[in-house]
């Protein structure tokens, strides 16, 4: 599926796909839904409920003259108002509530969708040339001019991709429960993970190619020069992903994969969980805090590292890109290494940047959609392929898995861009950015994971994340300067 303009019939195509992933996953006792797993998360019948009171602000009173449907909801299900940790003791819908909830919303929606005129939906000329709104947030605020959501579909785009997301949120809550497995394993069960959760399709593909023998140190060169960060036409863009602007970077190298597992066995293997030369102040006393010795979910037996996964113990992958750090440990073995965490520039020129035509791809492969071969997404399988397994993906200076099989920390705090306009609330990306000459809480994470699915990230697409943060499926590549060597 292609971001950007949409019939209404491949609206409600990707809305039901995204509906069918969130059922899967919630496809579980009412005390799983209930328990919090973890405070880091929220309860699983939180967001899923959420989901659709997003959906209904979004979908139904942003477009039509539609009245909350039912009082309290807003309050309950905003993300912004009530912490993870404490949402259990709100009073919740129900697991059936909760889905009762989703069909009622879903069911108004088609509606107004069937009574849209199409047009509607289609690219607007110019929508990229007049000033932005400055439109408020969601509930109660300042209404957003409804033809400017609906231009190149982007409102379905949002609330498709917010599913999409809630739904990898979920997979780290699954991840995080205790207890026998309840989440099927796509690459233990077929192989080929043909219309899972993800809806992804086939990743049959993947079974013929063979991993690469891929040294850990590969690592690519990006000459110095200009280049198109962010966009300005991507249809399903964020606020914070535009407008697109140029940046110029000296050359630098970044490395050709991930940062595997065995180089993190690498990395504890010589004290460097122990060396507090290798960490930042800040990372150092997190590192005593929490006693880090090695990613979470990893565990020692004897001589072998092995990890929990979906509740599941097996022998650590040592070919799999690391999963499951924070910046802070991303920091430290860089330094270890000799090297640095990119900038987001660095990353997104990397991933990006044609050379020959100079302008910026949306993936690092070219335009076109993302398959099982180019890119591990969309829960295909339900951990990070190998380095060397994507060689078809690589980006034209060289990068592979830039998209996909796990989120990448990168050195830069979450920030706005020159230009930067909320659209269409504040609470998607402003709400975190530096206030009042503060300096960035949050860390930039590219590149999307192996949970995430293909209409939630692109070259330009910006995650973020506190740096202690480990139960998000991310991990990191290297970088440094390429000076004289
Ligand atoms: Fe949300």
């Amino acid at each position: 599926m292609r971001p950007g303009p949409l019939t209404a019939a491949a609206v409600a195509g990707e809305l039901d796909a995204a509906r069918r992933r969130s059922l899967a996953y919630t496809d579980l006792t009412d005390d799983d839904l209930l328990r919090q797993h973890s405070p880091l998360m929220s309860p699983l019948v939180w967001d899923l409920a959420h989901v659709g009171n997003y959906e209904e602000i979004w979908l139904l009173r942003a477009l039509t003259e539609a009245r909350e449907l039912h009082a309290g909801l807003d309050d309950i299900y905003d993300a912004f108002r009530h912490k993870r940790a404490t949402r259990t003791s709100l009073p919740l819908l129900g697991p059936a509530e909760a889905r009762g909830y989703l069909r009622d919303v879903r069911a108004r929606v088609l509606d107004v969708l069937a009574a849209l005129e199409p047009d509607l939906l289609l690219p607007r000329p110019g929508a990229e040339a007049g000033a932005r709104t400055g439109a408020g947030a969601g509930a109660g605020a300042e209404p957003v001019p409804r033809n400017r959501l609906l231009a190149d579909s982007f409102v379905y785009g949002m609330v498709i991709q917010h599913e999409h997301q809630h739904d990898e949120t979920m997979l780290a809550t699954l991840q995080l429960r205790t207890g026998p497995p309840v989440l099927a394993d796509p690459a233990d069960t077929d192989g080929p993970h043909a219309d899972g959760p993800g809806g992804e399709g086939p990743d049959g593909a993947t079974a013929g190619i063979s991993a690469r023998a891929a040294g850990d140190a590969g690592e690519v060169l990006v000459p110095a020069g200009e280049f198109t960060m962010g966009t300005s036409t991507e249809p399903w863009a964020y606020d914070n992903e535009r407008p697109a602007h140029t940046v110029h970077l000296p050359a630098f190298h970044i490395g050709r994969f991930p940062v595997t597992n065995r180089a993190q066995m690498e990395f504890i293997a010589d004290g460097g969980y122990d060396d507090e030369r290798l960490w930042s102040a800040d990372g150092w006393a997190w590192r005593c805090a929490e006693h880090l010795s090695a990613p979470l979910f990893w565990s020692r037996d004897g001589d072998v590292w092995t990890r929990q996964r979906f509740g599941r113990v097996e022998p650590v992958p040592p070919d799999e890109p690391v999963q499951h750090v924070c910046w802070y440990e991303a920091e430290a073995h860089a330094r270890w290494a000799g090297r640095r965490l990119p900038t987001e520039a660095e990353w997104e020129k990397a991933c990006a940047h044609d050379p020959v035509t100079g302008r910026s791809r949306r993936y690092p492969w070219g335009d076109t959609d993302p398959t099982s071969e180019l890119a591990n997404l969309g829960h295909g399988r339900a951990r990070p392929t190998p380095v060397g397994s994507r060689p078809a993906g690589a980006s034209p200076c060289g990068a592979e898995q830039m998209i996909g099989d796990v989120w990448e920390w990168t050195a830069s705090g979450f920030t706005p861009y020159p230009g930067f306009a909320s659209f269409p609330y504040r609470e998607y990306s402003e709400v975190f950015y530096p206030q009042g000459g503060e300096s960035a809480r949050y860390r930039v994470l590219r590149g999307g994971s192996w949970a995430t699915h293909s209409s939630a990230v692109r070259s330009t697409f910006r995650n973020w994340d506190f740096p202690i943060r480990r139960q998000i499926f991310a991990g990191f590549r290297l970088a440094r300067d390429a000076g004289p060597s």
